[in-house]
């Protein structure tokens, strides 16, 4: 299995493009499913996580055409069942479910299992479908949903649940009658759905906002469509900038979505200020140690809670950084001790005392964005730093070696 090589030390400089957003992506190469003829979507990143889907619109039947752009046509359905080795590799394939029983009446989804930062119930997605009139059987570790016209509901969620949001907003773009959201999640991502689904002829307002009101339609028409810069990349090269000391110019991403990041930034010494299609991020003379809760957006992002710890790790005093939305997103704590951090976990809160160097060691990833943390970490770490289990960074960073390299880290990756 590949390994990535970090030698620390090295003050970040220099312009990095950020890609399109692996989470609003998703989503939207879904959309498709509602739809009768070629899509054409634009800024689709080139992620694991993107590959299965792709793999997985193909099992259901669905045309795709890869180059320049991304083209997919779900004119043909063939099959409505998303098996369970597939959803397994890729919790977000429960997607396809809402679509899927809008589309075509029915769907079988595997259950999706949990992952390593929790159990990732979907019972608020399975509530929402019934009280739109779906009949709903759990079988074998699958979610069987038949309905031959989704009703329009008034739908709460108990918590403001992402993929919850897009998979019974999809839904509802098809149902009879008016569906509205209450609670529903506020995400960029989510906005950037429904700006797609509503040039598909849907009829959605107060995307962003905790009600979302969809006017259901009979049908809707394939459109060309962009996908929004990936605000937790852009975040994440932030963080790099101010532990190494760095100057960065990250461009191609909007900063008005991470306003929770930029204030804490700010806290910690790092000047940060918008320039022409991006951001600049300055890290400071000293590292001031902030606390960190995560929250629902536009609360303090949980996919940018392991990359602060990191940052943290080397603050000029104590942070308590508390994860609210995950029951489960430490993991990459121990893996931070081994390089010499010095932190107490209390609960879902960690204790992060700062040190003045960390230690390159080698460490190995648990997820997705705990792999960020330990790059990060190793970037700014003495000596150097081997990551294994690198398929988990695959899974949401677009060539971020390459990227980290461009701006003057010592990274790479070692083919094994
Ligand atoms: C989305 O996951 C993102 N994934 C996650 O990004 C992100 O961390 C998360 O939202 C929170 O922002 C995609 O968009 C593909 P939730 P999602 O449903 O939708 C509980 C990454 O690193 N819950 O908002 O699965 C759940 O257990 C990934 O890119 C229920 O209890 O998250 C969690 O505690 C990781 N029942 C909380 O709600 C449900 O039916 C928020 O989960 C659904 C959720």
């Amino acid at each position: 299995m590949d390994k990535i090589v970090i030698h620390g030390g090295e003050r970040l400089e220099g312009e990095v493009q950020v890609s399109g957003s692996k989470n609003a992506a998703l989503p939207i190469l879904i959309s498709s499913l509602l739809t009768d003829g070629w899509n054409t979507f634009h800024n689709v990143p080139d992620l694991v996580d993107i590959r299965t889907i792709k793999k997985l619109l193909k099992s259901l039947g669905v045309k795709i055409e890869e180059g320049e752009t991304l083209r997919i046509n779900a004119g043909e359905i063939g099959s409505c069942e998303a098996s369970y080795d597939l959803v397994k590799t890729m919790r977000a394939s429960i997607l396809v479910l809402g679509p899927l029983v809008a589309r075509m009446g029915m769907a079988r989804v595997s259950l999706p299992g949990g992952c390593a930062i929790g159990a990732r119930p979907v019972n608020l997605h399975i509530k929402a479908l019934e009280d739109m009139g779906a009949e709903i059987n759990l079988k074998d570790g699958y979610i069987e949903a038949k309905a031959s016209r989704l009703k329009g509901a008034t739908v709460y969620f108990d918590i403001p649940t992402v993929t919850g949001t897009e998979n019974i907003m999809m839904a509802a773009c098809l149902a009879k009658g008016t569906t509205l959201l209450e609670n529903a999640a506020r995400e960029p991502e989510i906005m950037n759905l429904a700006d797609v689904l509503n040039d598909m002829g849907a009829k959605i307002s107060g995307a962003g906002t905790n009600v979302i009101r969809i006017d259901g339609v009979d049908e809707l028409h394939p459109v060309e469509a962009t996908v929004i810069p990936d605000r937790i990349e852009a975040g994440t090269f932030m963080i790099a900038a101010g532990m190494t000391g760095g100057d960065v110019r990250i461009t191609g991403c909007d900063s008005g979505y991470l306003d929770a990041l930029i204030a804490k930034l700010r806290d910690t010494g790092m000047d940060i200020s918008t320039i022409d299609g991006g951001i600049r991020a300055v890290g400071g003379e000293k590292i001031r140690s902030v606390d960190i809760k995560t929250l629902p957006y536009p609360g303090f992002p949980t996919d940018l809670q392991a990359q602060m710890m990191a940052f943290m790790t080397i603050g000029g005093g104590l942070s308590v950084i508390t994860e609210a939305v995950f029951e489960n997103r430490f993991m990459h704590v121990s893996e931070l001790m081994r390089m010499g951090a010095d932190i107490v976990i209390e609960g879902n809160n960690a204790v992060v005392k700062g040190v003045p160097k960390l230690k390159g060691a080698p460490v190995m990833a648990t997820d997705l964005r705990a792999s960020a943390s330990l790059i990060l970490a190793g970037l700014a770490a003495e000596g150097s730093t081997e990551l294994s289990r690198v398929y988990h960074i695959d899974r949401g960073y677009q060539k971020i070696e390459e990227k980290l390299s461009s701006l003057g880290a010592n990274i790479k990756r070692v083919k094994r």
